[in-house]
């Protein structure tokens, strides 16, 4: 069966609410899903998965640095990610407060493995951004995100 994991860092608590959100939306499609932190991850698991959700909050518009440092250790497996579904979120303070470079950089860090990610016509385009702790709003964003990874994952592995 598919699996999917949910890695995530989390200093106060409000990226990593906003993972079991995420986490959830994926088992209610049916997947196996973990919700991990990072300081737990270890690169060399992420090959395990056919879906890879990363959740980090916004550090100076970025994501913290333990994200970088699992997707920098993960070079080390370059290749065996290709073809993969990911997705990413975040936690910022401030509305406009470096939240969406946060999500594409992650995103780009997926692509760079040569995974797949898909975007939304919904509300969160490149990925959930709450301020502070998610509202109901975007714990919805969430969930809808490990949904439609789990989706794709189903149909990229003839599951659906
Ligand atoms: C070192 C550091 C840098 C931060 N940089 C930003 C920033 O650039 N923009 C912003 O809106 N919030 C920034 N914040 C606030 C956090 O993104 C925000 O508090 C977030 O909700 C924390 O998520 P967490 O509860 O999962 O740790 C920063 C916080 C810290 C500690």
């Amino acid at each position: 069966m598919a699996r999917i994991i949910v890695v995530y860092y989390s200093r106060t608590g409000n990226t990593e609410k906003m993972a079991k959100e995420v986490a959830k939306g994926a088992m209610e499609e049916g997947l196996e899903t973990i919700v991990k932190s990072v300081e737990e991850t270890n690169p060399e698991e992420l090959k395990e998965y056919d879906g890879i959700i990363v959740g980090s909050p916004t550090y100076f518009g970025a994501p913290a640095w333990e994200i970088k440092k699992l997707f920098d250790d993960s070079v080390k497996y370059y290749g065996s990610l290709i073809g993969k579904i990911g997705g990413a979120f975040t936690s910022s303070a401030n509305i406009a407060g470096g939240n969406e470079t946060t999500i594409l950089s992650i995103l780009q860090m997926m692509l760079i493995h040569g995974m797949i990610v898909q975007g939304t016509t919904e509300s969160g385009h490149y990925g959930p951004a709450a301020i502070g702790s998610p509202d109901e709003e975007v714990l919805k964003e969430c969930k809808y995100l490990g949904k439609r990874v789990a989706d794709l994952v189903k149909k990229m592995k003839g599951e659906k």
